[in-house]
């Protein structure tokens, strides 16, 4: 089972993802999770020791070097476009539990459509991971589906796309959508969080109708706080966790 999570900006990708990964680890499936937002963390969300100091691999620059021999950084020299990468989610996760995380990091934007060493080397693991990979994939990624292509998409078993209740997250999720036909992914499937009330509900379905709903997560202060804190969602006391749980069998 290969699962990709995105949707806008604060939406609770990376909170929704988090309780994901831990209650399948719970479950006693073994989990890559794929923390593939930049700005994100999802390694402290899921609550692995010392999150804040995993490098992301976009930053290991001899790794890059010797896998690609290439210079990192380096625009328009030669490198190899089908590095090695099948040892790497064994060799670089951190882990807890049954979950093994990887943070995979920025790439700086060259010109359009820009080939460089790291992009190359990311591309290449997350292919590997998606198509190769036995255990349960979670990848938290961005408003977009950058890291995925027409050769991955076909193995992604679910996109799911976190909606709360906005204009604006409704109109990405109609754009993560189209992006996702393009390279024809179409197992789209929407989870309503932050939810208030019926009135919130109902104005995601009637907004979303084109879409699959998994189910809804209620607002819940305590995950705020848990972020504030540094603690995993999972490991508070919230009525998400348990959605998360019923959605989990619904999957
Ligand atoms: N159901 C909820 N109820 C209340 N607050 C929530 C809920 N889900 C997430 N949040 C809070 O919303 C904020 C954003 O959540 P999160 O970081 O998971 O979003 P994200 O989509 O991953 O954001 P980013 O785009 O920055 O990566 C956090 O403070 C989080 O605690
Ligand atoms: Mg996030």
């Amino acid at each position: 089972m290969k699962i990709a999570v995105s949707g806008k900006g604060g939406v609770g990708k990376t909170t929704f993802s988090a309780l994901l990964i831990r209650t399948l680890s719970r479950q006693g499936k073994h989990v890559l999770a794929i923390d593939a937002d930049p700005d994100a963390n999802l390694a402290a969300a899921v609550g692995v020791p010392d999150a804040d100091r995993i490098i992301p691999i976009s930053e290991m620059k001899d790794l890059i070097f010797e896998r690609t021999e290439a210079k990192p950084g380096s625009i328009g020299g030669f490198f190899k476009l089908n590095p090695k990468v099948d040892d790497l989610p064994d060799a670089l996760s951190a882990k807890l539990d049954n979950i093994k995380l990887m943070r995979l990091g920025g790439i700086k934007k060259g010109g359009a459509g820009c080939i460089c060493p790291e992009s190359t080397l990311l591309k290449a693991l997350i292919t590997h991971v998606v198509l190769s990979r036995d255990e349960v994939v979670v990848m938290d990624m961005e408003a977009g589906i950058e890291h995925l292509g027409r050769a991955t998409a076909s193995a992604v078993d679910r996109l799911i796309v976190v909606v709360e209740p906005g204009r604006r997250s409704i109109d990405t999720a109609g754009h993560i959508k189209h992006l996702a036909s393009e390279i024809g992914l179409n197992h789209i499937a929407i989870i309503g969080n932050k939810i208030r009330g019926p009135r919130d509900e109902a104005f995601l379905k009637k907004h979303l109708a084109a879409f699959e709903f998994i189910g809804f997560l209620p607002f819940d202060e305590t995950l705020i706080e848990a972020d504030l804190d540094g603690i995993s969602p999972f490991d508070i006391h919230s009525s998400a966790t348990m959605a998360v749980q019923k959605m989990v069998a619904n999957l």
